[in-house]
């Protein structure tokens, strides 16, 4: 297979995202060299861009090289040394891929579990934190991928800091498509991926660090383990030294460049609009397919869907149904969830009404039929 030979997919799962044309031919504009000065002026501007996307005045914010995974070791790493103290809110896979992550950093992880589709309280935090004693950081996924459900970030930001905490997010499928506002709701360390509701492919991972975690940093007693990881290294690159650190993805930088322009020239608040219009035109249409959503009615996330597969349904062969007839790719139930429910990603350029309304109309059709 060549890969001028690749068919196109409509991308509603879990990301990637379908990509917009003009990030794609962004991205095949020539390649040049990682100290040219017009790749500098990119690099200015993705910070401004990413800035006014995460709504924060962070001096330190810029895009780490590699996908969500990259931008979760990159905050960890950082802002964690061998034995500090973490407490994870788990309510879903990448709730439990934190505490992995801060495992092998040698933190000493604690968590507050809920069921998954659930999100954790306020007061869920405050009695975890008094329970764990001090804690240097507290951990939350803002839209769990997994289960569909939209944890509220302004309460659990209040108890990590009543309890002398800071509070890192993981923003991975929520930037772009849903509210996340750094500033206003007291996040003091945020990161993202490139391919969800940005809709560009992925290989980039926005974060953000405020002045406390800036603070924590430069107290550190020791480097961080992961050279290419390294927030100090990285801002010596993206700063004004302009310091080689590692080759950047150039061409990457071109199409998170361009999707950034796509996203403020749609505007935040008429893209977040979109995105929960779309979300509730699904809701309705696989409702009326007499199907539900699993998560908590009250905390549906917009920008992910998880649809309960009817007993005596196959979800992969309707799956594979969708992507070999209609070119729609969507996804399967993780962990707890597998084999029993469809993840339906409306993010970027997905959270479409043409697109929803053919998965809805192809859907319908194999499930009848
Ligand atoms: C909530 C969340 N966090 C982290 C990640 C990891 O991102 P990636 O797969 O881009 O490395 C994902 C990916 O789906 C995610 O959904």
């Amino acid at each position: 297979m060549r890969v001028a030979d690749i068919a196109p997919r409509t991308l509603l799962g879990p990301g990637p995202s379908d990509t917009h044309p003009r990030v794609l031919e962004a991205m095949a504009r020539p390649t040049i060299g990682y100290l040219d000065p017009q790749l500098f002026a990119l690099l200015d501007d993705i910070q401004d861009m990413l800035r006014a996307v995460f709504k924060t005045s962070n001096e330190l914010t810029l895009a780490v090289s590699g996908t969500g995974m990259a931008g979760m070791e990159t905050c960890l790493a950082n802002l964690l040394e061998p034995g500090d103290r973490l407490l994870v809110g788990v309510a879903g896979f990448f709730g439990q891929r934190l505490v992995q992550v801060a495992q092998r950093l040698g933190a000493e992880v604690c968590t507050v579990e809920v069921p998954w589709g659930e999100v954790i309280s306020g007061e869920q935090m405050r009695q975890a934190l008094q329970k764990q004693g001090p804690v240097k950081l507290v951990a939350v996924v803002n839209g769990e991928t997994s289960t569909g459900a939209w944890q509220p970030i302004p309460g659990i930001a209040e108890e990590a800091h009543a309890a002398g905490a800071m509070l890192l997010v993981d923003a991975v499928t929520t930037l772009g498509g849903v509210p996340v506002l750094v500033d206003e709701w007291g996040i003091d360390a945020c990161y993202s991926g490139s391919q969800k509701c940005l809709s560009c492919p992925p290989g980039l991972s926005p974060v953000t660090f405020g002045p406390a975690a800036r603070a924590a940093m430069a107290r550190r007693k020791r480097p961080v383990s992961s050279f290419y990881l390294d927030m100090a290294l990285l801002g010596r690159y993206w700063g004004r030294e302009r310091q080689y650190h590692h080759t950047i993805p150039v061409n990457m930088i071109y199409a998170l460049h361009e999707a950034l322009v796509l996203v403020l020239q749609e505007g935040l608040e008429a893209r977040w609009a979109r995105h929960l219009a779309q979300h509730q035109a699904l809701k309705s249409g696989v409702e009326a397919l007499g199907l539900r959503l699993t998560a908590n009615p009250a905390h549906l996330l917009p920008s992910l869907n998880v649809v309960a597969t009817p007993e005596g349904v196959d979800e992969g062969s309707i799956r594979q149904r969708l992507l070999e007839d209609e070119g729609i790719e969507i996804g399967g139930g993780l962990g707890a969830l597998k084999g029993k429910a469809w993840r339906i990603g409306l993010m970027g350029e997905g959270a479409r009404p043409e697109k929803v309304q053919r998965l809805l109309a192809a859907l319908g059709a194999l499930l009848g039929g």
